[in-house]
């Protein structure tokens, strides 16, 4: 065991603040990384203020962060993909059986004996997973994706969570050449799929709240923009949609959405707000369309994913900040007021 720095929130109300924290050695299996960059989530947040206490409540002190990026340290004797110097990357999971139906399909995040990053029982040293705002974290050598060289590492960081989250689906849902996509909140998660679905040769439309958003969702690949909260500029879509991407951190209308759907659409949801959505199912039922949701990807996915990004350019818009500007950068996320990523340059950590 040793002791590694991060930063920490002891309560769903107070802030996040400098700490030790104990990390374990490598096991044979397990890859070490100093931490480079990590993103900064709306689940970070979701997490650190208990607002999923329904289904994961918070364990304090809770070390979040899920989008990392480093270089590898040290590795264990059996470690076969990676050695020090290398560049590794580890997003929302560390753990699973690999023995499931859905570990060996490749589809680690629904094993019903995963671990997350942040906030689940440690089985190596008790006590919950600590997650990215940190200077190092060990990871079995499973869960440790390949950075593409040629991606700045700032911006890479979050498509270890935001990526993945808004890739999966549109894979998954066909987005291809011809399909016109809808990607709803332009946030994290929201400017990631934008770019994918543009990549991906899609007809993109966004919809925003703020009207300000609108040269960026051009700039980023949209074909047209939509604010949300005007009727008419909606209904102008009525029936058209083959598929929607909802990445709206809080509560909102979805109905509004699902009636955009042509005949057979999809809307996913990926966004997670704290309360339940009210779903009218007569707009589900007359053009049988379909709602669902979709969680991150798993590890052959992401890989792809960060491979895809690497030959179409793709990476996070990030506004890179240290450590010590985290709280601040909470609030300023809770105001959709970043473009449209912080990414915690660890490097600050090394002060405290
Ligand atoms: N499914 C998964 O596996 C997964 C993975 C990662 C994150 N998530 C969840 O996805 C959500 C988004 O995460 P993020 O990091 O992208 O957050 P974010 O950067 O804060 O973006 C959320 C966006 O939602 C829109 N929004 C916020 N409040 C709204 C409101 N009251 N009404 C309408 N629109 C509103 C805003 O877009 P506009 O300003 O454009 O309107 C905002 O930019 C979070 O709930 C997060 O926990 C899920
Ligand atoms: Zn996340
Ligand atoms: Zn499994």
């Amino acid at each position: 065991m040793y002791n590694a720095k991060a930063y920490a929130a002891g309560s769903a109300t107070s802030p996040l603040a400098s700490t030790t924290i104990a990390r374990r050695d490598p096991t044979e299996h397990d890859v070490q990384i100093e931490i480079s960059f990590c993103g900064i989530c709306h689940s970070d947040l979701h997490q650190v203020r208990n607002e999923w206490n329904n289904v994961m409540p918070t364990v304090y002190p809770c070390v979040p962060g899920h989008e990392i990026v480093g270089r590898v340290t040290r590795v264990g004797s059996a470690v076969t993909r990676f050695k020090p110097g290398d560049l590794g990357a580890v997003g929302c999971m560390v753990d699973s059986d690999g023995t499931c139906p859905e570990c060996q399909a490749g589809l680690e995040q629904f094993c019903r004996n995963g671990a997350f990053t942040y906030n689940f029982p440690d089985k190596h040293l008790g006590g919950v997973t600590y997650g990215g705002y940190s200077d190092s974290v060990v990871v079995d050598e499973r869960f440790v994706l390949r950075v593409p060289s040629n991606l700045d590492l700032a911006g890479a960081a979050p498509l270890l969570c935001a990526g993945i989250t808004t890739y999966s689906p549109m894979r998954h849902w066909g987005v291809t050449k011809g399909k016109k996509v809808g990607v709803v909140g332009l946030g994290g998660l929201g400017h990631m799929g934008v770019k994918f679905a543009h990549a991906l040769g899609a007809h993109v439309v966004v919809f925003t709240t703020p009207p300000g958003k609108k040269e960026d969702a051009l700039r980023l690949g949209a074909d047209e923009v939509v604010i949300s909260r005007n009727a008419d500029e909606m209904r102008k879509h009525a029936g058209s949609f083959d598929f929607i991407l909802d990445a709206v951190s809080a509560d909102h209308d979805i109905n509004a959405y699902i009636q955009l759907l042509r005949r057979d659409g999809n809307i996913t949801i990926v966004g997670a707000p704290e309360k339940p959505l009210a779903v009218s199912v007569f707009s589900l039922i007359m053009g049988r369309r379909s709602f669902s949701g979709s969680p991150i990807g798993g590890i052959p996915e992401t890989q792809e994913m960060l491979d895809f990004c690497s030959a179409h350019n793709i990476i996070s818009d990030v506004e890179v900040i240290p450590i010590q500007k985290v709280n601040e950068a909470y609030e300023r996320l809770l105001k959709s007021d970043v473009k449209y990523r912080f990414s915690i340059d660890m490097a600050s950590l090394k002060s405290e």
